[in-house]
């Protein structure tokens, strides 16, 4: 993870190679690999030595681990639903405990206004049924709030809470503003609070949720301050879905549609088959008359869309890799989504610009006529814009000199070559 690798010229450099490993309590550098057979416990980090006449140099080489679950679950606000105080556990001897002290859990958690003013009576109920100590901060996470300031408010307030920053997880409940602010400031607090995220709209379902990113908006340019840091879970209960307007079924849709495009005909064609069943639904299965084919639709579909991203995010977590296939769409996005604020959502601002890259690779013969109509007629039929005015020549060739500017001198455009290849 991260920077691990010696650059060639250090290894060239003739550094003397330390392992670690652990002596009675205490960590001794050893020469050389270690025989892990004749030690109690060798560390994966290791330590290089050079010594030249200017001094010593040594270089740290420490693998960092990051292990989090993402978790489908069903009526996650059930009181006899444990899943949102012990399911980030990954140890079944922890949760024998927890169920056998007589302890109270104490929970802090953030949740969007919105979602607070439509799920708060059942939280509030599923806390005092498991004799949970807490704190409900409902907060207006809007794209415009999505601030320093708003971190900072949540911080004060886990400060005077004082959690046990190694048991005690901050649980961030909403879409994927709350979700990337509350990351964020859990980041921050002590260096690093385990936190979880219980997304609430079909984009933070999919897409939000389920990676390392946190971060809010500054110098008035999208999630420019942030972190690297996963969740310790995420708690994914289809049914919060139910209540999202219908525009913000169309706004998750997108980004499924992203993973579609760059790796999955088969998503493609279930959302070209089924998009509109799934807008009607809002991906549950007991509303109506699309009974057990709307069932298998929502679950394929949101399966796929997780298991795809995923694939993508696991090697690449700190994003080190530059050729991302998930940067689709997010390209002019960032600059267009900005520039109108509040009037294209995110997943919106992908679309136009997903649109826009399919007319790029229909024109250098990536794509064919037919796919270009196909792919355009689908967004269409998801009931998402192709494009918007304010998307200028001049803001997509500031876009495109800013992403050359940060990414390695080369432009790296993620574009479809048929559907469901990139
Ligand atoms: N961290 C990442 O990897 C990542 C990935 C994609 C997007 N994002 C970020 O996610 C944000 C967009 O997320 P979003 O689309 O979820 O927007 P959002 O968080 O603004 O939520 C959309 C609206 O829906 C309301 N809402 C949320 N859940 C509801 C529910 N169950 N019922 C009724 N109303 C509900 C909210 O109050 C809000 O008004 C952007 O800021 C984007 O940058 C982050
Ligand atoms: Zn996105």
């Amino acid at each position: 993870m991260g920077k691990v690798q010696l650059e060639d010229n250090d290894i060239k450099e003739k550094k003397t190679e330390f392992s670690l490993v652990q002596v009675k309590g205490t960590w001794k550098r050893k020469l050389g690999k270690v025989n892990k057979d004749t030690v109690d416990c060798v560390s994966a980090a290791k330590i290089y030595e050079s010594i030249t006449e200017k001094g010593a140099t040594w270089t740290v080489v420490s693998p960092i681990v990051f292990t989090y679950k993402v978790t489908e679950t069903q009526d996650l606000l059930d009181p006899i639903n444990d899943t949102l105080l012990l399911g980030h556990l990954s140890d079944p001897q922890q949760v024998d405990d927890f169920k056998k002290s007589n302890n109270s859990i104490k929970r802090f958690v953030v949740i969007d206004q919105e979602v607070y003013k439509i799920y708060g009576p059942r939280l509030t109920h599923y806390l005092e049924a498991n004799n949970v100590l807490y704190k409900i901060m409902a907060l207006p996470t809007t794209e415009e709030n999505k601030s320093m300031e708003m971190a900072l408010k949540i911080l004060e307030e886990v400060n005077s809470f004082s959690l046990d920053r190694r048991t005690e997880p901050i649980i961030a409940i909403g879409g994927g503003v709350c979700l990337d602010i509350v990351g964020l400031a859990a980041s921050l607090y002590r260096r690093r609070t385990p936190y979880i995220r219980v997304p609430t709209t079909l984009l933070s379902y999919i897409d939000a949720s389920v990676g390392a990113k946190t971060g809010v908006n500054f110098a008035n340019c999208k999630n420019k301050l942030g972190a690297y840091i996963p969740p310790t879970a995420v708690f994914l209960d289809l049914s919060f879905i139910q209540t999202i307007p219908r525009r913000h079924i169309a706004n998750g849709l997108a980004e499924m549609l992203k993973m579609a495009l760059m790796k999955h005909r088969g998503l493609f064609e279930l959302l070209e088959k089924h998009g509109r069943m799934l807008l009607d639904t809002k991906f549950q299965a007991d509303n109506s008359v699309y009974g057990l084919s709307c069932l298998q639709a929502a679950s394929q579909s949101t399966r796929i869309a997780i298991t795809t991203m995923l694939e993508e995010l696991a090697p690449n977590l700190w994003e080190d890799n530059l050729n991302r296939l998930v940067d689709f769409g997010h390209l002019i996005s960032p600059a267009l989504e900005m520039k109108v604020l509040p009037s294209l959502l995110h997943g919106e601002a992908v679309n136009i610009d997903m649109s826009y890259m399919v007319y790029v690779s229909k024109e250098s013969g990536l794509l064919t006529e037919e796919e270009k109509q196909r792919i355009i007629s689908c967004m269409v039929g998801l009931e998402l814009p192709v494009w918007h005015e304010a998307c200028t020549k001049e803001l997509i060739q500031r876009s495109l000199q800013d992403r050359l500017k940060h990414s390695g001198g080369l432009v790296r455009m993620p574009l479809p070559v048929g559907l469901g290849k990139a």
